[in-house]
C-alpha cells in the first residue's frame, strides 16, 4: 500500500506526462529557447512543471517546491520539499528522441522519502519509498548482480555546461571503454538511474547534475539494493554535483576508476 504522498506524486507525474505528450503529438521538433550554453527549455517543460505543481500544491499546500524551471536559485532546506524535474531529457524531447522522463521526489527529514521516475513514451513508472523497496510498474525491482567489470554496462552523461572536468572525464571514459562491456549516454539522468535500479545498467556516474536530476533516481536505486554516493564515496550526491551509482560491485569499481583518474581538486 503506497502512501498518500506517493499516490499524489504519481498523479502529478501523469498530469505532467499528459501535457508533454500533447506537445509531442503537435510536431516532432519542438521550438526551444536556450537557457545557457547547450541548455534548452521548451514550452512543454514549463507547462509540465505547472501541471505537476498544481496537483502537488492542491494536495499539500504547505509544502515547499524545488522545481527546475522555477527554482530561481533556491536551495534545499530542512523543510519538506518536492523536488521536480518536469522533463528530464529535454534535448532528446526537443529533437524527437523518445527517451525522457518526469522525475519527482519528496525530501523530508533531510533525505529523499519518496521517489518517482516516469518514462513518458515507454510508460515505465519507477517508484520507491524509503524502507519499502523499489518498483517498476508496481513490480519489485533489484539492481543487477554483475560483479565483473568486463560484463558491466555503464550509463553516464557528458558534461556540457561546466567543462572544467572534461580532460579527466575523457580519461575515465577511456578506461570504461577498454574495461567494461560498454558505455551509454542516453540523455536523461533520472531515467538512466532508473535503469540501474532495475538491472539494465550495472552502474552510472555523472558530473554537474542538479538535485532534480538525481533525487528520485537515487532513492529508487538504494531501495533496489544499489549504492549511491558522491565521487568521494560520501553522502553528498544529491546536491554535490558528482554522483556514482550501481550495484555494490560495480559502484566500487566505478569509484576506484574515478579516484584514480580524476584530479583530487575535482572530486
Ligand atoms: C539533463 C539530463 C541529461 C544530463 C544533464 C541534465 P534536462 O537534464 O538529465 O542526461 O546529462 O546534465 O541537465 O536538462 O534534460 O532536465
Ligand atoms: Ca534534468
Ligand atoms: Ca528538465
Amino acid at each position: 500500500m503506497s502512501s498518500t504522498e506517493l499516490q499524489i506524486a504519481v498523479e502529478a507525474a501523469r498530469a505532467g506526462a499528459n501535457v508533454i505528450s500533447a506537445y509531442t503529438d503537435r510536431s516532432r521538433a519542438q521550438s526551444f529557447e536556450l537557457k545557457g550554453r547547450h541548455d534548452l527549455v521548451t514550452e512543454a517543460d514549463v507547462a509540465s512543471e505547472k501541471a505537476i505543481k498544481s496537483v502537488i500544491s492542491h494536495a499539500f499546500p504547505d509544502d515547499v517546491m524545488l522545481a527546475e524551471e522555477s527554482h530561481g536559485g533556491a536551495e534545499l532546506t530542512d523543510e519538506r520539499t518536492w523536488i521536480i524535474d518536469p522533463i528530464d531529457g529535454t534535448t532528446n524531447f526537443a529533437h524527437g528522441v523518445p527517451f525522457y522522463a518526469v522525475s519527482i521526489a519528496l525530501w523530508k527529514n533531510k533525505q529523499p522519502e519518496v521517489g518517482l521516475v516516469l518514462g513518458v513514451v515507454q510508460d515505465e513508472l519507477f517508484t520507491a519509498e524509503r524502507g519499502n523497496g523499489a518498483f517498476l510498474n508496481n513490480k519489485p525491482i533489484r539492481v543487477s548482480e554483475t560483479s565483473e567489470k568486463s560484463e558491466a554496462l555503464i550509463g553516464t552523461g557528458f558534461p556540457y555546461r561546466d567543462l572544467s572536468v572534461l580532460n579527466d572525464y575523457m580519461k575515465v571514459f577511456d578506461v570504461m571503454m577498454r574495461e567494461t562491456h560498454g558505455v551509454r549516454r542516453p540523455g536523461s539522468a533520472a531515467y538512466d538511474m532508473a535503469y540501474v535500479a532495475c538491472g539494465r545498467y550495472d552502474g552510472f556516474y555523472e558530473y554537474a547534475l542538479a538535485p532534480w536530476d538525481v533525487a528520485a533516481g537515487g532513492l529508487i536505486i538504494r531501495e533496489a539494493g544499489g549504492v549511491v554516493t558522491d565521487w568521494k564515496g560520501k553522502e553528498n550526491w544529491l546536491s554535490g554535483k558528482r554522483i556514482t551509482a550501481g550495484n555494490p560491485h560495480i559502484h566500487a569499481y566505478l569509484q576506484s576508476v574515478l579516484q584514480r583518474e580524476v584530479h583530487p581538486d575535482l572530486l
